[in-house]
């Protein structure tokens, strides 16, 4: 059966400030988002140079933010590029001891890296010292640009886009983490009431201290990608024409679990996968042992690793069903909204932020995490009942434009950034 195509009837819905964010969060303001002269000028610092949620996320808002910020990326990638393209002015100061520090392994090798630690920390003070703001997209960037706080002195903003338990992470990381929030960190962003929840419970923070800013993403960027023609749309792709088609897309990861979806579909006969996204920090043995497992479960055949995709729309527009797999609570998951402005159905492990997005047979399908026989009856029933399926597929079109908009994101974290500026 090929994608149902969904009519774009619904109408332009006019974005209001009252979006699913701003009812739980101290950002309720209806006060107008400053304009560029009277904003903070920023320096925003990102770990990574490769194209991951976070990054994908900060982009528009250091583009919004250009003429009076500037990026500092601990690593160097294709990020740098796609931030240059939008006008934004970027720096890279790398080390190669920093960048191996790794969630998994931070008790072994953070030592060898004290003096390039101390180093980055130098430079982004430095840096920090020449803008209003700090604001820290990840985590490795909190530590280093609040450990500097001493000598930036700038109001410092961590966006906290991870869940900070002990599910994820290691002790002494949460140790570190809770004593910079309680005495480096002037206020911290959530990109869920998920990961709000967990930090609060880490730090003793107030509830309402940490405001939630849902990521946001342009859904007309979707609109404009004509899949009339799936036919000729997944030619294009390269991928099979007339075979029923489920897509995950992300990196591949062990928590992302493209190993369910394998399983999965060993399970369904005739169905094929997609797997858009490839190992952006390190994991090859991971993708190698999807590989071996698409093979030992005798579905090689049907089994499409597309590795890393730029054009979204299209490549979402090509498939009959997107599936969200993982295995831990996802802080927020932005393939799910960008599944949603596809118009296509939307099957999603049911923790963490999914659960701010998701409701089960209204605007998805829910699965518990790693549920194989549930994650295949899923899909078996919206492959069965396409007008399930289209019907999910439209209230998750209006849903996304209703709260999870662009601009409804940016406006949100302008008026955040403003009000920390001196
Ligand atoms: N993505 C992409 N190309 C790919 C696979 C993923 O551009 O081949 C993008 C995807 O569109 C999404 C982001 O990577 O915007 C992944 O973000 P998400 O929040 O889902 O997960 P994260 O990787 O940040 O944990
Ligand atoms: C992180 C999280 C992901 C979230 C993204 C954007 O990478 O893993 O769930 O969507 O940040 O905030």
């Amino acid at each position: 059966m090929n994608a149902p195509e969904l009519p774009h009837r619904f109408p332009p819905v006019e974005l209001a400030a009252a979006g699913t964010v701003a009812l739980e969060t101290v950002l309720t303001t209806d006060a107008p988002v400053p304009d560029s002269t009277a904003s903070p000028t920023v320096l925003f610092v990102d770990q990574s140079g490769q194209l991951g949620g976070a990054e994908l996320s900060l982009l528009p808002l250091a583009a919004r933010c250009a003429a009076r910020s500037e990026v500092l990326l601990l690593s160097d990638g294709p990020f740098r590029a796609r931030l240059e393209a939008l006008g934004v002015r970027v720096r890279v100061t790398s080390n190669a001891k920093v960048a191996a520090i790794k969630r998994e392994a931070l008790r072994l090798n953070w030592l060898r890296a004290v003096p390039g630690i101390l180093a980055q920390v130098r430079t982004i003070a430095t840096q920090a010292k020449q803008f209003d703001v700090l604001f820290l997209n990840t985590q490795k960037a909190l530590v280093l640009g609040a450990l500097g706080k001493p000598l930036h002195r700038r109001p410092v903003i961590w966006h906290v886009r991870d869940i900070m338990s002990r599910d994820h992470f290691g002790q002494v990381q949460l140790r570190i983490v809770r004593w910079l929030v309680r005495h480096a960190v002037d206020l911290v962003v959530a990109n869920s009431r998920a990961s709000a929840d967990a930090l609060t419970a880490l730090t003793g923070l107030a509830a309402d201290a940490v405001p939630v800013v849902h990521n946001g993403i342009d859904a007309s960027a979707f609109a404009q990608t004509d899949a009339s023609d799936i036919h000729a749309l997944r030619r294009r792709l390269g991928l099979p024409e007339d075979a029923w088609l489920a897509g995950l897309f992300g990196r591949l990861a062990p928590w992302k679990g493209q190993h369910i979806a394998i399983e999965a579909l060993a399970k369904l006969p005739g169905a094929h996968l997609v797997l858009v996204g490839a190992a952006l920090f390190g994991e090859d043995a991971y993708a190698q042992q999807l590989h071996r497992q698409a093979e030992e479960l005798g579905v090689a055949d049907r089994v499409h690793f597309a590795g890393f995709r730029d054009d979204m729309p299209a490549w979402m527009k090509a498939m009959d069903v997107i599936l969200h797999t993982s295995t831990e609570p996802e802080p927020f998951g932005r393939v799910i909204i960008e599944g949603m402005a596809a118009g296509r159905p939307v099957v999603a492990a049911a923790a963490g932020g999914v659960l701010e997005i998701v409701r089960h047979r209204e605007n998805g399908w829910l699965v518990q995490p790693g549920d194989v026989a549930g994650l295949v009856n899923a899909i078996e029933t919206l492959r069965d009942t396409p007008a399930l399926a289209q019907q999910l597929a439209e209230q998750a079109y209006a849903d996304v434009q209703l709260h999870f908009s662009l601009d409804s994101y940016l406006q949100q974290m302008s008026r955040t950034i403003a009000r920390m500026a001196p």
